[in-house]
């Protein structure tokens, strides 16, 4: 048996400023957020910047690069206004997400089939700027293979139909999403991708996808930041930790 990689947890920090944004203001601050789940062992910070800028804004983004100890991904929209801030920021990674009905599966992921061709430069640029580009696609086998041909390193496996189905206890529904992403992260990794995966995940459904040996990181953020309401959000994240430790031990796999 190969050593397993271990599994890093990014903790999106969006609605922090969403919660920011609904007054106006400060306050609360996403980047002091992503300082204080960077203290509590998070891995990394995913931050999206929307056309909109619905929560996120490019201060965010900038004092988030200057501040942060840890990666910085930036969740964005293949758009050139998008790419010239991405480039400016040079955040460790860029995840490149729909933001357009047209760019949209049925899954909710990036359709890569059906942009290819739009898609080629943008994972270009980025890469030979050195960031590192992760594509947001369903499980799905022609978006994974269009991603391969794109030669993007890593995708992110949308996990928000599987977790809908949990949370509703759909239970044949939840199995046939949890195929889905076990065969894909299987295609994925054999065609040398670097897979992560995220959308919807809480503790449970955290533990359980830690248990797919191929899956390297994941990113979490409304649920965490919903728990960090109750509990402070360094709590939420440790008990975060614990899950995913618990789901790769279970699984036979050291963390
Ligand atoms: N990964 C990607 C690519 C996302 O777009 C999001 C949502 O912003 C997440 C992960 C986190 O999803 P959630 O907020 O449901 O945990």
């Amino acid at each position: 048996m190969s050593h397993p990689l271990p599994l890093r947890l990014g903790i999106n920090v969006d609605h922090v400023a969403t919660l920011r944004n609904a007054r106006g203001g400060e306050a609360p601050d996403p980047v002091r957020a992503a300082l204080q789940a960077i203290e509590a062992g998070a891995d990394g910070i995913t931050a999206h910047l929307r056309e909109d800028r619905r929560h996120i804004r490019d201060d965010d983004m900038a004092r988030l690069k200057a501040e942060i100890s840890k990666p910085l991904n930036f969740e964005m929209a293949a758009t050139a206004d998008m790419v010239k801030i991405a480039l400016a920021t040079a955040p460790h990674a860029v995840c490149l997400v729909p933001e357009r009905r047209e760019e949209l599966t049925t899954e909710g992921g990036l359709d890569v089939v059906a942009n290819e061709g739009a898609l080629a430069p943008v994972v270009a640029r980025l890469g030979d700027a050195g960031i590192r580009v992760s594509l947001f696609i369903s499980a799905d086998p022609r978006q994974i293979e269009a991603a391969a041909r794109l030669r993007a390193p890593v995708i992110e496996l949308h996990t928000g139909a599987w977790c809908h189905a949990v949370a509703d206890c759909q239970h044949e529904r939840a199995e046939a999403e949890w195929q889905r992403l076990e065969k894909g992260a299987a295609l994925a990794r054999g065609a040398g991708l670097e897979v992560h995966a995220g959308h919807g995940l809480d503790y449970r459904t955290a533990e359980t996808i830690a248990g797919l040996r191929e899956v390297v990181e994941l990113n979490i953020g409304h649920f965490l930041i919903g728990e960090a309401l109750f509990m402070g959000l360094g709590e939420a994240v440790m008990t975060m930790r614990a899950a995913m430790a618990r789901g790769r031990t279970n699984a036979g796999l050291a963390q």
